[in-house]
Order: C-alpha cells, then sequence, then structure tokens
C-alpha cells in the first residue's frame, strides 16, 4: 500500500494494486495546499469558483460543432441546452476586445498559435516572421513554422521593440506573416511600430500573440494589438486572464476570421466543451472587475520587485521602474535551492534558464495569480520579507509569517466584488 505523505511532500507514484485509491486520496489531500498556495509561476493562474465548477460538469465529456445553434444541426445533442451560454462567453470576450469576431476552439495557446500560422501563414514556402527565442520569443514558435511548411526569419527585439531595420530588410524579400510572440518580457511589444512599417506591405499580415499578457490587454492597461494595427490577435486564457487551459483567436475582419476558422476546422475538433463554458463565465466575470485587477497586477509586480530589491535581491530593471507586465525577473545565488524551501512554505517561484539579457538560471516570477485572488501592495511587501527569510535559511520564522500571508491573500478575490465595484460606479 502506498504511504500518503504530508501535502508538502507527496511520495513518489508506486505500481501497487491500491494505487485508483491513492490517486484521489493524494488529490483531494494536497488540493488543500493547492488552494492556499501562493503561486508565482507567471504562465499560470487561479479562476473563480464558478468558473472552475464547469470543469467537472458533463459538458467536459460532450462535443459541441453548432457554434450558430443553427435547428437542424444538432448532430451532437450533448451541448444543445447551454450553447447559448458559450455564445455569451464569446459576446462578453468580443466587447472586452473590441472585435466582432471571436474563435473559443483552440484548446491552449500553442492550439492558437498552430491555428494562426496554418491559416494565416500563406502557401507553402513563405516565409514568416516571429520573435527570436533569445530575445523572448516563444521556443516552439519557429519549429511550428518549419513543421507547417512555411520558411522562418527571427526577428530580434530588445524592450518590447522588435529590431524595425531587420524586420524592414526580411519584408523586403517577401513576408506572408508577422507573428508577435512576446512571451519572456517585462516590456510591452511595440505592436504600433511594427504596423507602421508593414504598412508598405499591405499583403504581409500582423498577427500578434498575447498568451502571457491578455489579462492586461483586456484589462485596459495594455494597448489592444487590434488597435495599433494587428490583423488578429491569439492567446491562452490561464497567464494573466483568469479563466481555464483554453484559447483565443480574435479579429476586426471578416476575411481574416474566415481563414482562422478553416484552418481551426482540421486543427480542432473536441474543443473541451467544459473549458469553453469555464471560459465563457471567466470573461462575463471580468467584465466587471478587470480593468480594476489589471492595474493590480502592474502596481503589485513594482510593488514586489523594489521591495525584494530592498531585502537585497539583484531584481531586473531596477533604472526603469522594473516592469510593466505581471514578471518580475531576480537574479540570486542559488535560484533552485532557494525555490526548494519556498516551495515547502507554500510558496511557489519558477526558475528559467537564459532569460533575454539575463543569462544562467533565475526567477521570473508573476504577480496575476495572488493578485486576482486578492493580494495588496502590503503583501508584495510581505510576501518579500517571507522570501528574504527563506534566502536566509530562517525557516522556522518563515514558515510562521508565510503561513500567515497564505491565509490573508485569497481572502477577497476580484471576482467576489461584484458587488461593491457596482456600488463604486453608482
Ligand atoms: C506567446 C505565447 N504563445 C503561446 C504560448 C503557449 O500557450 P499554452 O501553454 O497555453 O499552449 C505561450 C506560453 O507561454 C506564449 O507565451
Amino acid at each position: 500500500m502506498m504511504r500518503i505523505t504530508s501535502p508538502v511532500e507527496p511520495a513518489a507514484p508506486g505500481g501497487d494494486a491500491n494505487c485508483l485509491a491513492e490517486i484521489s486520496a493524494r488529490v483531494r489531500a494536497i488540493e488543500m495546499l493547492n488552494r492556499t498556495a501562493i503561486n508565482l509561476v507567471p504562465s499560470e493562474i487561479r479562476m473563480s469558483p464558478t468558473a472552475h465548477a464547469m470543469l467537472a460538469t458533463d459538458y467536459s465529456n460532450r462535443y459541441h460543432f453548432n457554434d450558430t445553434r443553427t435547428p437542424g444541426q444538432w448532430e451532437f445533442r450533448g451541448g444543445e441546452l447551454v450553447a447559448e451560454l458559450e455564445y455569451e462567453g464569446r459576446q462578453a470576450f468580443s466587447r472586452l476586445a473590441h472585435a466582432e469576431y471571436v474563435n473559443l476552439r483552440p484548446i491552449s495557446g500553442l492550439s492558437a498559435m498552430m491555428i494562426a500560422l496554418a491559416g494565416l501563414g500563406g502557401a507553402p514556402g513563405s516565409m514568416v516572421v516571429s520573435i527570436s527565442p533569445a530575445c523572448g520569443g516563444h521556443y516552439a514558435t519557429g519549429a511550428l513554422i518549419a513543421r507547417f511548411g512555411y520558411q522562418w526569419t527571427p526577428i530580434d527585439c530588445v524592450e518590447g521593440r522588435m529590431d524595425l531595420a531587420q524586420l524592414e530588410h526580411a519584408l523586403d524579400t517577401g513576408v506572408s506573416l508577422v507573428y508577435g510572440d512576446l512571451q519572456n518580457s517585462r516590456h510591452v511589444l511595440d505592436v504600433g511600430a511594427v504596423a507602421e512599417l508593414m504598412g508598405r506591405y499591405p499583403r504581409t499580415r500582423l498577427h500578434v500573440d498575447c498568451s502571457h499578457t491578455l489579462g492586461l490587454v483586456l484589462g485596459g492597461v495594455h494597448r489592444n494589438p487590434l488597435d495599433c494595427g494587428a490583423g488578429s490577435v491569439s492567446s491562452s486564457l490561464h497567464k494573466t486572464f483568469p479563466g481555464p487551459h483554453h484559447g483565443l483567436l480574435v479579429t476586426r475582419d471578416a476575411e481574416t476570421d474566415a481563414l482562422l476558422k478553416q484552418a481551426q476546422f482540421t486543427l480542432v475538433s473536441s474543443h473541451h466543451f467544459g473549458a469553453a463554458l469555464a471560459a465563457s463565465v471567466a470573461a462575463l466575470e471580468f467584465e466587471s472587475y478587470g480593468p480594476h485587477y489589471a492595474a493590480a497586477v502592474i502596481d503589485n509586480a513594482r510593488a514586489l520587485s523594489a521591495a525584494l530589491a530592498d531585502h537585497g535581491f539583484d531584481v531586473a530593471g531596477a533604472q526603469d521602474g522594473y516592469t510593466d507586465t505581471h514578471q518580475v525577473w531576480v537574479r540570486l545565488e542559488d535560484p533552485d535551492g532557494v525555490s526548494d524551501r519556498l516551495a515547502r512554505l507554500g510558496i511557489r517561484v519558477n526558475v528559467q534558464s537564459d532569460l533575454p539579457g539575463c543569462p544562467g538560471r533565475m526567477w521570473r516570477l508573476g504577480v496575476a495569480e495572488p493578485t486576482v485572488l486578492g493580494a495588496t501592495i502590503t503583501d508584495m511587501r510581505d510576501l518579500a520579507a517571507v522570501i528574504a527569510l527563506a534566502r536566509d535559511g530562517q525557516t522556522s520564522h518563515g514558515t510562521a509569517c508565510a503561513s500567515e500571508l497564505r491565509r490573508r491573500i485569497g481572502q477577497r478575490p476580484w471576482w467576489s466584488r461584484t458587488h461593491e465595484l457596482e456600488r463604486t460606479r453608482l
């Protein structure tokens, strides 16, 4: 029989007959820790209990193809009775993104990326441009471009500004698609500068993948790429946007929407209907609190940066306000060892190698999850103090402070403040 360990230190899985029972027992036991952990992984976030509940419904195992809810087209009937709820969710995304066309069928950011590349990349052999991974572009984009039979030109990008001379050179040789895929960045991608240059190349499409920053875009603290000249946008729904593991494509152009739909038809069949319903709930909720939350993300990211610097950490960007996104990059002597110690306190940090301009292993923190759970600037300062205690090996004091902080964060999640926000609007 497998030993059930404390939630903080799960046992290695065994292969005995009780494994099924063990899966349920251990997941249940660890769930309590997960719910109170302070998660600083910038690619992750929690969603509201109302949205989360959708994942455990029957709809997670149903197909739903009849997006237009056309009578006589219910070959798969499982989703029929709630199809209009997903429609309402798509309408909410449409209002949030100020985009008429919303495709909620991608099952993740990478799935949306594949659809965008396949739909907008042009004829096989065409040249597609994206941001060099060494400069913060997504690791998979170049390889996917090649798999789809295109040629790839990576372009450098520094502090959110793509190298326009490199881009112009590529555009002069003929490019079908510019795919802006900034992943690791403390700066916002300057889409306007790219679009202005591309004005001279009307046959080239501009697509922006804002998987990391969608919540900041839809919350209005980052400019909407569609307002800056991008023809389409794709994203994950689970990094700064507090939704499920799912994806999204939006555009204001009917022809672009049709191309995306055509590609999506063969790339996604099951769109994980339970997750699409969770995304719909998340979008409808976000309409009431999104701008407040998004502003708090930026405030908290800067507050955590400054507080960590006060405790002697080497935080990237001290000279320019640290960050314009949810990401906070921290260099320290033993990033993995301190990460282990913090994990035992229920605080989870993300270790990355070779972030742009920062060789070696360091922390790439994100404040979206604690922020959506209600963390304040004071909480960020207290969090920095706990992180410093863990670095300095002061475990018993750190444990007490961490559990007090874990209890405090999560008391007033943004999605529970609807009435309060409505009152402030009166
Ligand atoms: C720009 C970009 N595109 C795509 C992805 C992949 O998203 P997902 O993990 O949801 O598939 C990421 C993930 O970080 C990303 O930053």
